[in-house]
């Protein structure tokens, strides 16, 4: 959905409420809100306008609802358990700003400032003129051709691969956190360290905020699942093939299911179905978008000299033996069930922001990365408690996404309306 050119929905009011009001002050007088865009449960995002250099601008609150609640304009954590966990978030919703910054990329949101106000954090943003490519996707009438899918992949890539060098990952990598400028240039927004922080509590409250169904690769999923860049990976594929195909790939979890009991993949490869293409570029896609990470593209520098060097196959990469493969599959698979049939909380999630890559080793990350990437831990108690409030968080992701459907089901009569009126005239 296009964020600035989308008018606010009746469908929005539960958003609103937790938002700021339009005409709300930040920092002083140096912010003005002018409206909410988004509320994706861990921020709200805001169009802003900075008073002191006359411009718009984005502005991101850090509001993880699991954790917080809106009293006037500040910011409250709901109970005392929840307020170390809710300092930790903030702290590192402020270091994911920063290290934002740091990778200056022209295909990375600029990140211009971060302060404290209301008792949460706040990040400015430049402002995007433009779409995200969920709303291109789904914008039948405007579909984005071949060359221009290739060029936004590569840049794409590009700027992947500087996360990566950065020890980090993005994490929530789809197409609606990839904006499209006026000028068809990719803006990679929405990293989500800080939302894995919050995640971190439980299974449950990962499944909220941090898995996106048809995105995230399988290790999502699983407790202890283990991250690397070939995640990120997994997701910038599935988002592609979305792009590509017209729809989005199935659930990552269905998909190993299917494997595990030697069922067809219901992922359909794109290579050999859309000729438009080379056969090469739409089979670096597949792999990277191969179930299990080992068999997958391990960089973005290697899909990159894939592009480059099109006309050449892409081999799969094969597992070492069937019954490692089997092994690995029935581990994963009786985690995901003793996850679905037991609710009780599980020993906190080890950090895996840390990149192990087949790449040789970054000698020394740099000190802003260590810090990024830096271990906290949490109590059974605290993870007891957040867990109360978990349903109430999937009801109203629920209730949110079915407002959004309800959206764009609109905004489509609206443009078909236009349309109508036009050729008519
Ligand atoms: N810099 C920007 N310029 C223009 N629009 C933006 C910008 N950043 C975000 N948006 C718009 O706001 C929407 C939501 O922003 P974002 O993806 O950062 O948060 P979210 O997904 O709603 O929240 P969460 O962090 O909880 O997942 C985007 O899909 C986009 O439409
Ligand atoms: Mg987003």
């Amino acid at each position: 959905m296009t964020a600035l050119k989308q008018p606010i929905q009746e469908a929005d009011q539960e958003e609103r409420s937790e938002a700021l009001p339009d005409g709300t002050p930040l920092l002083g007088d140096q912010f003005t809100i002018d409206r909410a865009l988004s509320n994706g449960g861990f921020g709200i995002t805001y169009l802003a306008k900075d008073n002191y250099l006359d411009r718009n601008v984005v502005i991101k609150e850090c509001y993880p609802e699991v954790f917080c609640m809106r009293r006037g304009k500040d910011v409250l954590v709901r109970s005392d358990q929840h307020k170390e966990k809710y300092r930790t978030i903030v702290k590192m919703f402020m270091r994911e700003a920063r290290s934002i910054a740091k990778m200056r990329h022209p295909n990375i949101v600029g990140v211009h400032r971060i302060f404290e106000d209301n008792h949460t954090a706040y990040m400015v943003l430049d402002l995007i003129h433009g779409r995200d490519l969920l709303s291109i996707v789904n914008d039948e009438s405007d579909p984005l051709p071949p060359a221009q899918i290739k060029e936004i992949l590569i840049k794409v890539l590009d700027a992947v691969d500087l996360v990566h060098q950065n020890d980090l990952l993005h994490r929530d990598i789809s197409p609606d956190n990839i904006l499209l400028d006026k000028w068809g240039s990719p803006f990679l927004i929405d990293f989500g360290a800080a939302r894995e922080e919050a995640s971190r509590e439980t299974r449950a409250v990962s499944t909220v905020l941090i898995v996106k169904d048809g995105y995230s690769p399988q290790e999502f999923y699983f407790a202890g699942g283990k991250q690397g860049p070939s995640s990120d990976l997994y997701a910038l594929g599935a988002t592609f093939y979305h792009l590509i195909s017209g729809v989005a790939p199935p659930n990552s979890q269905t998909r190993m299911a299917e494997f595990a009991g030697n069922n067809p993949d219901p992922c359909e490869p794109l290579a050999g179905r859309f000729p438009e293409y080379d056969q090469a570029f739409l089979a670096a896609i597949d792999k990277a978008m191969q179930i299990l990470p080992k068999a997958r593209l391990q960089s973005a520098r290697e899909w990159l000299n894939i592009i480059n060097r099109e006309g050449q196959q892409v081999k799969p990469l094969k597992v070492s033996s069937r019954f490692n493969l089997n092994k690995t599959l029935t581990r994963l698979v009786s985690e995901t069930n003793e996850y679905v049939l037991n609710s009780e909380p599980r020993e906190p999630v080890k950090p895996t922001l840390k990149l192990k890559s087949a790449e040789p080793e970054v000698v020394s990350a740099p000190r802003w990365a260590e810090e990024f990437n830096e271990e906290t831990t949490e109590t059974l108690e605290e993870q007891r408690a957040v867990q109360k409030t978990v349903a109430e968080l999937a009801a109203r992701k629920a209730e949110r996404e079915a407002a959004e459907r309800r959206r764009k089901q609109w905004w489509r009569l609206g443009f078909l309306h236009r349309s109508k009126s036009k050729s008519l005239s």
